[in-house]
């Protein structure tokens, strides 16, 4: 059995959480493999709504296994916290419903301050990262300092760690960030705490539980964060996260070859949204941007910053399609597209007086690009109670099959509605 890698096609935020969600119904493991809490992954269950920003969305599913692997960042405070708040609701059900990669780098709170100082002393030209430390930890993984979750239970080698880290981090934040510093007494104190908490969920080597699990023919969902356009060296660099985004990292990051990866469902916004700085060529600065923002509710689930809001770009799209190799798309939020008269999405870019069909690699190149439209006539009936693609209006149909047609890709899912059941499968993605 191979797995299915699900990937954001955009700037993030597409609704990654709500189709893994409802995917993980069917999963016997849901497993996140890169980013950290910079995620903000929105589940609804019967109105309720559910945050993560490291678990995985498979979580209110107790049947699956939820697995956090080596590749992400892990901040001990959040996904204690997660975990928690989890708990108190009884979501929770079962020892080793959540299994943690000893091997996951931590995100410790110097990794924030530096992610802040860094930010404040751009100035006008900040990333906008979400202020999670997320850059910083990377950093520390590919310098070989990284402390490991690993380290939290042994306290030694935890103590001598911090000494080391922080005679850098300290001299950096204070010397050259004039800001505060930490000690290490206060944050080893913390971290106890945290291992504490964590020790139930720690595991030593889940790659083989992967492994084992996809040579008995289990179901394994990889879940991405983030979108394809904020990967590290695919993306809008230097407007980026600092991991990489795309389906391969579902295999680096949590430890499994290309071949265990079946299908790539591509999670696509049927208009487009970028939190933080960057190029979007697609980015509408009109009333028409102001309309998809509050009609789709395009506000971060990690910080709470408005999302800019821009219509569906193929040019952007089909090159997600090719760097990940997505067999299957989920067009989401379609039903935020109703009551617009003309739905426009760009098919091309105009760059230095020439039409151009591929993405450009460069962030000159696309700083350049204007858009060029084409458009389809819209709807005004309310369609989050459509059950199957003939119950959509006529142009609904015509929309979604004129951007499977251009994105040269099937669209599988069309969602509907935040909820569960405002779902439909066109076809069924875990066949
Ligand atoms: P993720 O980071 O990719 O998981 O996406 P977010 O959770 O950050 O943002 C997606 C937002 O859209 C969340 O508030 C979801 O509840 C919501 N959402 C997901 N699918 C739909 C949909 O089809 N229609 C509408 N109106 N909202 C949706
Ligand atoms: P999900 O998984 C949208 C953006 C930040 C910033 C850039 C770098 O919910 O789709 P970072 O904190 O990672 O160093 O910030 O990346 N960003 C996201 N945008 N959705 C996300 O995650 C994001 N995670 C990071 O806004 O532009
Ligand atoms: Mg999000």
């Amino acid at each position: 059995m191979q797995g299915t890698a699900v990937v954001g096609s955009q700037w993030g935020d597409e609704g990654k959480g709500k189709v893994v969600d409802v995917f993980s119904s069917k999963a016997d493991f849901v497993v996140r493999y890169q980013g950290g809490a910079n995620a903000g992954h929105t589940l609804v269950v019967d109105g309720k709504k559910t945050v993560l920003h490291l678990i995985p969305s498979g979580i209110l599913h107790p049947q699956a296994t939820c697995i956090i692997a080596a590749g992400v960042v892990l901040d001990a405070e959040i996904v204690a916290n997660e975990i928690r708040a989890l708990k108190q609701n009884g979501l929770i059900e079962r020892d080793g419903q959540l299994l943690i990669s000893d091997h996951a780098t931590l995100i410790l709170p110097y990794h924030r301050a530096i992610d802040a100082a860094r930010e404040a002393a751009l100035k006008h030209e900040k990333i906008g990262t979400t202020g999670k430390g997320i850059g910083p930890a990377y950093e520390d993984r590919a310098s070989r300092r990284a402390i490991l979750l690993r380290d939290l239970f042994e306290p030694d080698t935890l103590k001598a760690k911090l000494e080391k880290t922080l005679q850098e981090k300290n001299f950096l934040l204070e010397g050259y960030y004039k800001t505060n510093t930490y000690s290490v007494d206060e944050l080893y104190s913390q971290m106890m705490t945290f291992a504490e908490e964590l020790k139930p969920y720690r595991s030593k080597d889940t790659s083989k539980i992967v492994w084992d699990a996809l040579q008995a023919n289990k179901k394994v969902l990889f879940e991405g964060a983030q979108g394809t356009l904020l990967d590290l060296l695919h993306g809008t660099y230097p407007y980026v996260t600092s991991s990489s985004t795309l389906s391969g990292s579902a295999c680096i990051g949590s430890g499994v070859g290309p071949g265990q990866i079946g299908k790539v469902v591509g999670i696509t916004k049927a208009y487009c949204t970028r939190v933080g700085s960057g190029p979007f060529p697609t980015e509408l600065n009109d009333e028409m941007g102001e309309t998809l923002q509050k009609k789709g509710g395009e506000f971060g689930a990690t910080t709470g910053r408005v999302r800019r809001c821009g219509w569906l770009d193929l040019v952007a799209l089909k090159y997600a399609v090719r760097i990940n190799g997505i067999t299957n798309i989920a067009l989401m939020k379609l039903d935020v597209l109703s009551g617009v008269d003309e739905i426009k999405f760009a098919t091309h870019y105009e760059i230095a007086g020439k039409k151009v069909e591929d993405f450009p690699f460069s962030i000159e190149g696309l700083e350049g690009a204007t858009p060029i439209y084409d458009s389809l006539p819209g709807w005004k009936e309310d369609i989050s109670g459509c059950k199957t693609l003939e119950e959509l209006p006529k142009n609904a149909i015509q929309y979604v099959q004129h951007i499977e047609k251009l994105a040269g890709c099937p669209i599988d899912v069309v969602s509907v509605g935040p909820g569960r059941d405002e779902t439909i499968w066109v076809n069924s993605l875990f066949e």
